[in-house]
C-alpha cells in the first residue's frame, strides 16, 4: 500500500499535513532524492543518501540524521508499505516558521512517500522514445538535487505536448542533461556523456553506467557533446532512476542513427538488468 511519512508519524497519502508556513512549498527550500527498489531491495541506497546529505550541505539544511538513520528510516517506510518494487521520494526542507526569506531557527522537515514503481512500458522501451531539445534555463547549481524545478518540469511539459518523452537541454551549444536524466550518445562503439560539473545532476544510474561500462570495455568517454554531435550520433540514451536506461530514437522529429534502439544501449541495458537481478 502506498503510504507518506512526514517528520516520525506515517500517514495516508490523502491525508492533509503541510502547514501554510512550509518552506518547502512557500520558497522550494529543500533538497530530495528518489530511490528504487526491486524485489524488496534498494538500489546504490548509500549513492543516494550521500547525495541527499550533498544537497542538505550544499544548500546550508542543518540536518542532523546521518547515513545510518537515514538507510534505517527508508528501509522501515518500505517494509511498512509493504510494496517490494516501489520508488521512495524522500524530501528535506527547512522546516516550518513564519515566511521569512532568512533562514529559521527551527527544525528540518523529512517527508517521504512509497509507493509502487511505475515502469516504462516493455513495447515502448523495444522501440525507443522520442525528444526534443530545449535551452538550459536552469541556474548555475544543477548539482544540488534540489525542489526548484520549474525550468525542469515546463520543458518536461513541452516534451509530452509535442509527444516525446524527454526534453535535452542545451547550454551555448552543448548538452548538459535532460529535464530529469542524463544524456549519452554513442558514437564508433564509444559512449559520450557530459562530464560532471557544477551544471548537471551526478546521476546514480549514470555512475552505475559507468561501472558498468567499464566492466564490458566499452569506452566512456566524460566529453562536452555539441548539438551537431548529438543529432549526428549512431545511439543517444538517458538514464534515470525511473527510465533506467532508455533509447532515444529521434530527436526534434529527425531519425537517431537508423531510427531504432542501438546495440551498445541494449548491451547496457541488458547488463544493467543483470546487475539488479544479481543483487536480488
Ligand atoms: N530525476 N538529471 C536530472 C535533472 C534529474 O532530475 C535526474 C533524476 C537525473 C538522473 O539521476 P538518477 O540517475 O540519480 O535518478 C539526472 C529523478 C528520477 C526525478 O526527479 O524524479
Amino acid at each position: 500500500m502506498s503510504i507518506g511519512y512526514i517528520n516520525g508519524k506515517y500517514i495516508s497519502l490523502d491525508e492533509t499535513v503541510i502547514p501554510i508556513d512550509e518552506r518547502g512549498h512557500q520558497f522550494g527550500d529543500g533538497v530530495y532524492e528518489v530511490i528504487r527498489f526491486y524485489a524488496g531491495q534498494p538500489f546504490m541506497l548509500d549513492e543516494h543518501i550521500e547525495r541527499l546529505i550533498n544537497s542538505s550541505y550544499a544548500i546550508k539544511l542543518p540536518i542532523t540524521d546521518d547515513l545510518d538513520s537515514f538507510r534505517k528510516l527508508i528501509m522501515e517506510a518500505v517494509q511498512k508499505a509493504g510494496i517490494s518494487d516501489c520508488n521512495v521520494y524522500i524530501q528535506i526542507t527547512r522546516g516550518i516558521a513564519t515566511r521569512n526569506h532568512l533562514f529559521p531557527n527551527v527544525p528540518v522537515s523529512i517527508t517521504m512517500t512509497v509507493r509502487p514503481a511505475k515502469t516504462i512500458d516493455k513495447d515502448e522501451r523495444a522501440k525507443g522514445v522520442f525528444a526534443i531539445t530545449r535551452d538550459d534555463e536552469r541556474w548555475a547549481n544543477c548539482y544540488i538535487k534540489s525542489l526548484n524545478l520549474l525550468p525542469n518540469i515546463l520543458a518536461k511539459q513541452e516534451a509530452e505536448d509535442q509527444g516525446c518523452f524527454e526534453a535535452i537541454l542545451l547550454k551555448e551549444g552543448f548538452v548538459t542533461e535532460g529535464t530529469s536524466s542524463n544524456v549519452y550518445v554513442v558514437k564508433d562503439g564509444k559512449v559520450y556523456t557530459t562530464p560532471l560539473s557544477k551544471q548537471i545532476l551526478p546521476g546514480i544510474t549514470r555512475m552505475a553506467v559507468k561501472q558498468i561500462a567499464e566492466k564490458l570495455e566499452i569506452s566512456f568517454i566524460e566529453q562536452h557533446v555539441s548539438q551537431e554531435e548529438l543529432m549526428e550520433a549512431d545511439e543517444v540514451f538517458v538514464t534515470s532512476t525511473t527510465a533506467e536506461i532508455l533509447p532515444v530514437v529521434k530527436i526534434n522529429k529527425c531519425a537517431v542513427g537508423n531510427g531504432i534502439p542501438g546495440e551498445i544501449t541494449t548491451t547496457l541495458y541488458e547488463e544493467f538488468c543483470r546487475t539488479i537481478e544479481n543483487q536480488k
